[in-house]
């Protein structure tokens, strides 16, 4: 491996969604030991960090993202000394581990709201957003709503005030303008990176700080309430920036730790702006991964995000999380896998971070539920609309035996039907799988420096069927040949990518260099395919 290789920059994030990778007890519920178990095989596929969803102690209201206690892991999911195991084995492997922090919220157990609500002089009343209401009735004390549905407050009969919630009502928002939070908040990072942590996602940050004045935000058009008002005083303060600021000095006090921001209601140019030095290493921008399968879209959302992290900053790229249904579904045709493969070898080969998804290096398609095995509380409240995110938290499907060899207890959430047929041990065993697909191309990302750091120059600037560009460093220019339509059509290359040097690195269609007669080089239907050669 290069020795400039960075793991956060050039390397690759796996997610995984605890609950639903691996049951080492047979209870149902995923766990770290199975976790741990599974190191190998995350090692062989070619990733080089995992990031896992929340793993603290909570009441599940919101699975794991309504936090009872910062410093220790769920007996559902283990202890801290398997947490330890965990690390340590996934170290010896060079995989690293980044957490999830949720600290926009805790969860209503957690012991510092069960304080906070006990009365008006507690001294953690603070800690959370408690405010009158309107002339002391119980109308709440703004027109904030709950993203999960109905207004963001909570009326308390105890102590006659309304406590603010951005989520669900069991998930009250922490207020970050008190300093003992502030300070508490710091010491969460601390005691993890203390224990060897590389890195964490931050849930919803550009959420911890609201309108000191808790000013109404304005109206517009929109289908929900939550999307009839401009949230401009509910998020994305200003004051985020400064607590960024001691986030990152704390984080740069070690060797090579991360912090990766999930900004919530942000555009582009919003979530950019976090991004950099004093800031996050790097946030999302979630135009991608919403992206309809059309390379023009792709294209326009690609060159605004690069060129938006430019110099210091730097982009990444993700098709699935376990907020959204799975791209297998958006994106693939039944159980047909061919444009999935062209979706991979795009985001195994743009500049900037990619981050998979547990399950989506075999395709795994979206679950559907019948209302009574809807467990997302999202579901649960927006039924029959079909917001709900139990469709992409499916058990990981192994192989072909009960339960897809994910637990031999009952799940905690239904199996993919499609399990028998569609797991890793088929698809490994299968040279053309989709598995084998992006084993190869996490194989050439790793040993092609161009692939990680290299320039990106698009080669088609109105695309309707393919998308095309090059990756290029000082020695290297790696061509990237992408159909998304299932005809044959031919690209138009320019005098100074023609030449017979092109080697083939990978493709899903051919075994070798296509000729480009006159200037054109031809593609199958969905073909992706991926040429190299020297720089002259
Ligand atoms: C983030 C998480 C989501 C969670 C929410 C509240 O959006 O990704 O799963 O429900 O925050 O913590
Ligand atoms: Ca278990």
């Amino acid at each position: 491996m290069d020795k400039n290789f960075l793991w956060w920059r050039d390397g690759v994030i796996y997610q995984i969604y605890p609950r639903s990778f691996a049951d080492s007890n047979n209870d149902g519920i995923g766990d770290l030991p199975g976790i741990t178990a599974k190191l190998d095989y995350l090692a062989d596929l070619g990733v080089d960090a995992l990031w896992l969803s929340p793993i603290y102690p909570s009441p599940d209201k919101d699975f794991g993202y309504d936090v009872a206690n910062y410093f220790n892991i769920d007996p559902k999911f283990g202890t801290l000394s398997d947490f330890d195991r965990l690390l340590n084995e996934a170290h010896k492997l060079h995989l690293h581990i980044i957490l999830d922090l949720v600290l926009n919220h805790t969860s209503d157990q957690n012991p510092w709201f069960q304080q906070s609500k006990s009365s008006r002089t507690n001294p953690y009343r603070d800690w959370y957003i408690w405010r009158d209401s309107p002339k002391g009735k119980k109308q709440p004390p703004n027109n904030w709503k709950s993203v999960f549905g109905g207004p963001g407050w909570e009326y308390d009969e105890k102590t006659k005030q309304s406590y603010f919630h951005m989520f669900v009502k069991e998930q009250p928002d922490l207020n970050w303008r008190n300093p003992d939070v502030y300070k508490k908040m710091l010491e969460v990072f601390k005691f993890w990176l203390e224990r060897g942590v590389d890195g964490f996602r931050l849930d919803v940050f550009n959420e911890y700080y609201k309108d000191d004045q808790f000013r109404n935000n304005p109206p517009k058009f929109g289908i929900r309430p939550f999307d009839q008002q401009r949230h401009i005083y509910d998020v994305s303060q200003p004051e985020m920036f400064t607590a960024l600021k001691s986030i990152r000095a704390l984080l740069d006090g070690y060797p090579e730790r991360y912090a990766v921001g999930e900004t919530f209601l942000a555009t582009t140019e919003q979530a950019a702006r976090y991004i950099g030095p004093e800031k996050l290493h790097a946030g999302f921008d979630f135009n991608f991964l919403t992206c309809p399968w059309n390379p023009k879209r792709f294209l326009s959302v690609i060159n605004k995000w690069d060129s938006l992290l430019s110099a210091n900053a730097w982009p990444n790229y993700v098709l699935n999380n376990h907020d959204n249904p799975r791209s297998a579904s958006r994106y693939g045709q039944g159980e047909n896998d061919e444009r999935l493969k062209v979706a991979a070898a795009m985001l195994l080969t743009l500049r900037g971070t990619p981050f998979l998804y547990y399950g989506e290096e075999i395709g795994m398609r979206n679950l559907k539920l019948r209302r009574s095995e809807i467990q997302d509380p999202l579901g649960i409240h927006f039924w029959p609309i079909p917001v709900g995110r139990d469709g992409c938290r499916s058990p990981m499907q192994w192989d072909a035996s009960e339960n897809a060899g994910f637990s031999t207890g009952k799940p905690w959430l239904k199996i993919h039907p499609d399990y028998r047929k569609r797991n890793l041990t088929a698809q490994k065993a299968n040279p053309n799988s989709l598995f084998n697909f992006y084993k190869h191309l996490l194989a050439i990302r790793k040993a092609t420096p161009a692939l990680q750091q290299g320039s990106f120059m698009p080669l088609t600037y109105d695309p309707r069927q393919l998308l095309a560009y090059l990756r290029q460093d000082a020695e290297q220019t790696v061509l990237v040949v992408l159909n998304f339509s299932n005809r044959k059509v031919r690209l138009a290359v320019g005098p100074q990518l023609r030449g017979s040097d092109w080697q083939l690195l990978l493709s899903n269609k051919r075994t070798s260099v296509p000729a480009i007669t006159n200037g054109w080089l031809p593609l199958m239907g969905n073909e992706a395919s991926i040429y190299i050669r020297p720089n002259k």
